[in-house]
């Protein structure tokens, strides 16, 4: 199903993406060396329940995963990319952590991802691939407007991976969002401009690219959930929901310090 909002709820949507957006920068502040990924879920739980939103995740139960995800975010450490189940695990200099959140708020949800590198270092890898999938999200973001076709952003987002030197998944990409989190179109991180879906005022899609340093194969964790790279490698993932407006596409989860 493909939602299109009315400019009341995309006002809400804008709440909603501001939510979300300032809870991943106060997680991001205090995911230093030593913190546990058990206690970002809980700083999240209380932050979504402080904003008044509910969580996407907690009793969300998809084909891709093992039962209730049971918690409020996502936590993917290294070469966990996708989906990763909060677990006791306390965080290490230079590990590359993903935060990703989606809450629902006046009816209408935003979905928001963001990698970076905890404690003081700065393996050369680990910034390039953070740095790939931030510029091919802008990327995506400035080939989003009315009239616009799915298929354009896509090719945007898969030209500056594949430019970057990293093969694309096509198994897990972008998608419509509105008054759940997962809905059509699908935005696959690499495609042919020009096809797919019309873009049109008042429909929010969440883009996401993400990368594996050399594989595009994933394998999925134990638990059930946290979906890692098949060989091992670092990876990355940089989400942001924006809305299609009259004059082109507006970013929903710009953090405060951002936005206008
Ligand atoms: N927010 C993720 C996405 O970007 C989906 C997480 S689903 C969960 O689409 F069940 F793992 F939480
Ligand atoms: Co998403």
């Amino acid at each position: 199903m493909i939602e299109i909002l009315s400019p009341t709820e995309l006002a809400r949507a804008r709440g909603t993406g501001a939510v979300v957006a300032d809870i991943l920068q106060t997680l991001k502040s205090r995911s230093t060396v030593g913190t546990n990924l058990l206690d970002i879920d809980r700083w999240a739980e209380e932050m979504i329940v402080e904003a008044g939103a509910q969580s996407c995740y907690f009793d969300y139960e998809p084909s891709f995963g093992r039962g209730p995800f049971g918690h409020y975010i996502c936590t993917a450490v290294n070469d966990a990319v996708l989906h990763g189940l909060p677990y006791d695990y306390t965080l290490a200099d230079g590990d590359l952590l993903t935060l990703d959140l989606a809450v629902s708020k006046g009816g209408v949800a935003a979905d928001s991802a963001i990698s970076f590198i905890v404690g003081e270092s700065r393996p050369p890898e680990s910034v390039a691939m953070i740095s790939a999938t931030e510029r091919a999200l802008s990327a995506g973001i400035a080939a989003a407007g009315p009239g616009a076709r799915v298929g354009d952003i896509s090719h945007a987002i898969g030209s500056v991976l594949t430019e970057a030197g990293y093969p694309i998944n096509i198994e897990f990409g972008g998608h419509g969002i509105g008054s759940t989190m997962h809905q059509d179109p699908h935005v696959s991180n690499t495609g042919r401009p020009g096809r797919g879906y019309k873009l049109r005022p008042g429909l929010l899609l969440a883009l996401e690219p993400w990368v594996m340093a050399d594989t595009d194969e994933l394998v999925t964790d134990a638990d059930g959930w946290t979906l890692r790279s098949a060989t091992g490698c670092r990876t990355a993932h940089s989400e942001h929901t924006i809305a299609i407006t009259h004059d082109g596409a507006e970013i929903l989860t710009l953090p405060s310090s951002e936005r206008g």
